[in-house]
């Protein structure tokens, strides 16, 4: 396609984020940080402030017109997730705080009843700490064990090794769909295939998948598939735990609380049904709520015309980061996003961030929360340009010039 109609369809989306058209340092702002965290459409800031301003009455509590006004916007983002995932039912829906609540809710509530002394938890190399961490404390209470599963050098999963490592001890496989340090897509269908054939459960960490592809919940078979809003243009402090209604109705509830119950005594205490068992406490009803207008945007992103456009940002990247002497990107192959983590010998990853946002270009750099992998590659951090629908080619050229200027002056 014609490189003007590419720009115009970016423009157009542009035109609906209002963080996109700021400066920094008196420079056009380059926003290449979105694996941390997304800018938001207006549609977003419109439901957030619509709702602050005028419907903050606290969801499912009350008669009163506020509240049930709250309410009604709290489930329609449910059905928009729901619709979203192609989960089998809104019961399975459950809101949290992000992914990392999700995580810790499966890793407590399920190991607890399901994770034995002995088990194994396996958990790729290339796993956010939130997807260690926890299992890891669920392992310590449990008496079981965690188990890597390796990458290779491009960054891809040895899948070739998973008939060693994935036998009848294995109960929990948690893994990303996306690693948010190399950027590829993961081959998580035939893990899911394989971890069920020797009866383990399986969690996918989705907080850079649900961003980068389409995602049927039902079709993966996975058990739980676990988010944050955020990355995914909506408001901070949100995220979603979809789990097959058979685990979720197995599992003790995590945290304790108003709305999560049926009825309370002193005696005992019977527990709201799914979802509501999982959402204890007045949750961020006006984030959850922003989930519906994010996931119409996020939809309105998946054109031909944009996905095209990532392509070539990918391919662009692809040939012009290698131009740079002793640049050395880590994820490379044909699964990749438009997601490049790098080194560049002789410079440090947090002084190249720190000159290039300087240029108006805001990349992340440093451990990325992914400290195994990273340290295996033997660096203390690398630095991270991650694209959305909304980047244009322009900023990634700019991105690449930026580059060389910065790694002129750190030699
Ligand atoms: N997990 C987020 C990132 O990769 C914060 O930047």
């Amino acid at each position: 396609m014609n490189r003007e109609i590419l720009n115009q369809a970016v423009e157009e989306i542009r035109k609906q984020v209002p963080a996109l058209g700021r400066t920094v340092y008196g420079k056009p702002l380059v926003y290449l940080d979105n694996a941390a965290t997304a800018q938001k459409p207006q549609s977003v800031l419109d439901r957030v402030h619509q709702m602050n301003a005028g419907v903050n009455g606290n969801v499912h509590r009350a008669v009163h017109r506020l509240s049930e006004e709250t309410t009604l916007w709290y489930e329609e983002a449910r059905d928009a997730v729901k619709d979203l995932i192609g989960a089998a039912e809104r019961a399975e829906v459950i809101f949290t705080s992000g992914t990392t609540a999700a995580i810790n809710t499966v890793a407590y509530a399920w190991s607890s009843r399901f994770l034995k002394a002995g088990d194994v938890v396996l958990v790729s190399q290339a796993e956010h700490h939130s997807n260690i961490v926890p299992w890891q404390l669920a392992c310590e209470r449990a008496g079981a064990t965690l188990r890597v599963l390796p990458v290779d050098e491009s960054g891809q999963w040895r899948m070739d090794l998973l008939p060693q490592l994935l036998d009848e001890r294995v109960r929990m496989v948690a893994v990303s769909h996306i690693s948010n340090v190399l950027g590829l897509v993961n081959p998580i269908q035939e893990m899911i295939r394989q971890a069920h054939a020797v009866g383990a459960c399986v969690l996918i960490d989705g907080a850079q998948g649900i961003v980068h592809g389409q995602v049927d919940v039902q079709a993966l078979d996975c058990d739980f598939y676990v988010f944050s809003g955020h990355k995914l243009y909506a408001e901070t402090g949100t995220g979603i735990l979809y789990g097959k209604r058979r685990w979720l109705e197995a599992m003790p509830p995590f945290l304790g609380g108003g709305d999560m119950v049926d009825t309370v005594t002193f005696e005992k205490t019977t527990y709201a049904p799914l979802p509501l068992k999982f959402e204890a406490g007045t949750g961020n009803f006006i984030g959850a709520a922003s989930l519906a207008p994010a996931i119409a945007f996020a939809r309105s992103l998946t054109t031909p015309t944009l996905e095209e456009n990532q392509q070539e940002i990918i391919q662009y990247l692809n040939e012009e980061l290698r131009r740079i002497e002793g640049l050395q990107i880590y994820g490379e192959g044909p699964n990749k996003i438009p997601l490049f983590s790098f080194s560049v010998a002789g410079c440090n990853h947090g002084d190249i961030a720190t000159l290039l946002d300087k240029l108006g270009i805001a990349v992340r750099s440093g451990l990325m929360c992914c400290e195994p992998l990273i340290s295996s590659f033997g660096h203390t951090g690398l630095v991270r340009a991650s694209f959305a629908p909304y980047n244009t080619l322009a900023e990634a050229e700019a991105l690449v010039q930026g580059l060389h200027r910065v790694v002129r002056m750190l030699r």
